[in-house]
This record gives structure tokens, C-alpha cells and sequence, in this order.
């Protein structure tokens, strides 16, 4: 018999980012997912019934009164696995915050008991209201996922918080709460976090350079979900083309020793520090300033230079006082067993080895962890703990990590 598709409440408020909602609703049908798109009156406005209808391939009503047969706002709510809102206004957070039923989202919202994600966007002095940061402390009390505001360009000529975060970031967080069916805990507020994410880039000349296949996606996942959960993150990226998520401060570095920098220096007030990144043991010894031109001679052979292993240089720099928020380091393994020894045995080797707090190892026998979207594996504790991190997806793997680490 086949299985029904999980069932979600696209969620939408009458803002100019309205339109944006589409790009999200088109992720999540293409995704498999049923949606049933509940705009507020206003919406309509900015977006077309018709084409909430068209991009959901169901009906779309924006009161009480319609399909009153069916209690439409009673069977939307109970029924839903998932209730995304995107874009939030200041005007719905207040209402949702106020229990209020005044149209059939809000209506439907009394009646949910699925998880709740929202991604706010309005105005700089409207975000940073006191009026609605008191009714986002509410909803986050009551369990409400609250992704962003972004900073960026707003309408007109501004730019500040309260940006949209991208709908494709607004995506992956939904498909996070669907996975473990609930909302992603707002429980490291203020805690400053470094992660390191993509593989570095070790040039030869201008337009060549040695890298690996890391695509940054388990490191970027963990930015994403520790701001989500409040945190303060900064997060060290090499080589990775994506625009920075909702309230992470992205620092874009391309080589090993670029990466050397920016990590100790972010390290030196961090709490917690997460070496996600694949960084090239090696760099060419010498880097030419002009492409190297081909000739009829054999070519030179590339001689490589060690490069520094920066998880070692921060648990060294944190044993020297040099890091004055005594962070917890988490290092990543990539491993596969053999007749000698089991993955986990490895990990735990590299774990004394580079002498951090806790390791993550990734099992990468059967295909590997590189560019998939779902990882699994195991986090090993330097006191001996160990936890076992099933198949899921990146963003579920960092929430794992999260609960270990924080
Ligand atoms: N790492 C680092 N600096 C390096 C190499 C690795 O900080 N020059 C970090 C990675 O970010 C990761 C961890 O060390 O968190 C493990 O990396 P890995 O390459 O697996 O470790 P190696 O010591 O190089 O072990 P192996 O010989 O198994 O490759």
C-alpha cells in the first residue's frame, strides 16, 4: 500500500516577501510533501490564489468561511505533520503570540499540535521592537522553531536585520523538524560557536590548486542549526558557493593556511569549536605567481609542503592559554575498518592523537559521507563516552552533535 505523503501548512503573511513563499512551496511539493498553502487576506495582495493553487495543486481559502463543510481550519490543523510560516509579519507573530483566531491561519494554528517553524521578515525597527521580540520570546517558550531574520537588503534602500532567510535554508530546517518530528530546541542562546566547513583549496598558480571532494554540507548544516538553536556562530568556510545562512557570521577563506588564521582567531572567545572542515594535509612548496606555461620539456615534478594540522594547533593554543574562552574542540574522522581494526577503534586512536574533546566519525566504507546529503556515524568522547548517530541527514547529524557537544 503505498504510504501517504506527510502533510504541510505552507503558512503566509502579507509582506513583500510573500513572493518568496512560492520558491519554498515549490521545494517542498517537488520533495514529494502534500502542501496546503493558507495565505492570510492580506497575501493576496502581493500573490495570486491562482498561483498558490497552481504550484500546490490544492485549494487555497483564506477564511473560516469557506469549505465550511469540512471545518477546514479543524482538519488543516489536526491533520498536519508540519506547519511551516513564511514570511512571519510583525502583525501575525503578535497575533499567533495572542492566541488569536481571526482567519484561518491563526485559526489553524490553535488547533496544530505538529511542530511549527517560522521565518520572520519585516523591518529593522519592527524586528527589533520590543513588542515583537517579546512575542518571539513567547512563541520560542511554546516550542515555535523561529529561523532568522536575516541581515540584508530589505524593501527600498535599507539594509539591516529582518531580512527573509533564503527559502532554500527555510527548506532544509523544515525538512529537519519533519524528520525528527519536532521543533529544533532554542537552547544555546548567546553561546559563541566556531565551525569550520568545505575543503581548502592549495594553489599551484593562479588556475590550478590540489583539493578534495568535501562539499562543506555537514559543516554548513551545523552553522545552520546552532544559530537556529540561538547560538552565536561564526563559521570558516573554504570554497563553498552559498549565501550566508540567517544569523551566521561567514568568514570565506580558500587555502589550509587562510584557514589556520581566520579558525585561531575566531577560536581565541569561542566556547565551542568544530573542525568540520577537510583541510589538505599538503600544499605545493612553491606557489608561482604566473600560470605555469607548458613547453616541449617534461614537466617539474610539484614538490608538497606539510601543512599544519590546525585541530592539533587549537588544543595546543587552548593548553597555552592562548584562548581565553577555553573552547571544547570536536574534531572530525573520516574512516573505514579493516581486519585490524574496527572504525570505531580508528576514530578513538585519532581522538588521542589529536588530543581534542570529542571526534566525529564519519563510516566511509560503504560510498562515503562527501557531497551526499545524509551522513551517519559515531561521536566519541575523550572521557570515554560514545554515541551512536544513525543515517539521516546533514542537519540531523548536527543536531546530534549539538546535544553531545554543548
Ligand atoms: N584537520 C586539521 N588540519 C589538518 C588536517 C585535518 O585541522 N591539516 C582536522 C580536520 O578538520 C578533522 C580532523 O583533523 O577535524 C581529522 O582529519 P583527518 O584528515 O582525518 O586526520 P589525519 O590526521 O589527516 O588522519 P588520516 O591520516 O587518517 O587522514
Amino acid at each position: 500500500m503505498p504510504t501517504q505523503a506527510p502533510r504541510v501548512v505552507l503558512g503566509v503573511a502579507g509582506g513583500i516577501a510573500a513572493y518568496k513563499s512560492c520558491e519554498i512551496l515549490r521545494a517542498l511539493t517537488e520533495s514529494g510533501l502534500h502542501v496546503d498553502v493558507v495565505p492570510t487576506p492580506a497575501v493576496l495582495e502581493f500573490v495570486g490564489a491562482a498561483t498558490f493553487e497552481a504550484l500546490s495543486g490544492n485549494p487555497v481559502s483564506t477564511g473560516v468561511f469557506s469549505d465550511i463543510a469540512s471545518v477546514r481550519h479543524v482538519r488543516l490543523g489536526q491533520q498536519a505533520d508540519l506547519v511551516v510560516i513564511a514570511p512571519a509579519t510583525a502583525d501575525l507573530i503578535a497575533r499567533l503570540a495572542n492566541g488569536r483566531a481571526d482567519d484561518l491561519l491563526t485559526s489553524t494554528m490553535l488547533v496544530t499540535r505538529a511542530p511549527v517553524l517560522i521565518a520572520p521578515a519585516m523591518h529593522t525597527e519592527m524586528w527589533q521592537h520590543p513588542a515583537t521580540q517579546a512575542n518571539i520570546a513567547t512563541l520560542r517558550s511554546r516550542g515555535i522553531t523561529v529561523l532568522g531574520p536575516a541581515h540584508g537588503r530589505l524593501t527600498g534602500k535599507d539594509t539591516g536585520p529582518g531580512r527573509l532567510a533564503e527559502p532554500a535554508e527555510i527548506y532544509r530546517m523544515a525538512r529537519l523538524l519533519l524528520e525528527t518530528g519536532t521543533a529544533v530546541p532554542y537552547d544555546m542562546s548567546g553561546v559563541r560557536v566556531v565551525v569550520t566547513a568545505g575543503g581548502t583549496r592549495e594553489l599551484l598558480d593562479p588556475v590550478r590548486f590540489l583539493t578534495n571532494r568535501s562539499s562543506g554540507k555537514q559543516g554548513w548544516a551545523l552553522a545552520e542549526v546552532a544559530a537556529a538553536r540561538g547560538a552565536d556562530v561564526t563559521l570558516i568556510s573554504a570554497n563553498v558557493e552559498r549565501v550566508a545562512p540567517a544569523g551566521v557570521l561567514v568568514q570565506r577563506v580558500q587555502t589550509a593556511l587562510e584557514l589556520e588564521e581566520a579558525t585561531l582567531a575566531a577560536a581565541a572567545e569561542a566556547e565551542i569549536v568544530v573542525m568540520a572542515a577537510a583541510v589538505s594535509d599538503f600544499r605545493p612548496t612553491v606557489r608561482h605567481d604566473s600560470k605555469i606555461k607548458k613547453t616541449d620539456a617534461e614537466p617539474d615534478q610539484i614538490s608538497l609542503t606539510k601543512n599544519p594540522d590546525i585541530l592539533v594547533g587549537l588544543v595546543a593554543a587552548r593548553a597555552e592559554g592562548r584562548l581565553s574562552g577555553r573552547p571544547t574542540i570536536v574534531g572530525f574522522a573520516a574512516e573505514t575498518g579493516d581486519a585490524q581494526h574496527t572504525v570505531e577503534e580508528y576514530g578513538r586512536q585519532k581522538l588521542a592523537r589529536k588530543g581534542c574533546d570529542f571526534i566525529v566519525v564519519n563510516d566511509v566504507g560503504a560510498g562515503g559521507a562527501f557531497e551526499n546529503d545524509d551522513n551517519a556515524g559515531l561521536i566519541l568522547g575523550a572521557d570515554g563516552t560514545s554515541a551512536v548517530v544513525p543515517h539521516g541527514s546533514k542537519h540531523r547529524v548536527a543536531s546530534q552533535i549539538w546535544d553531545a557537544v554543548r
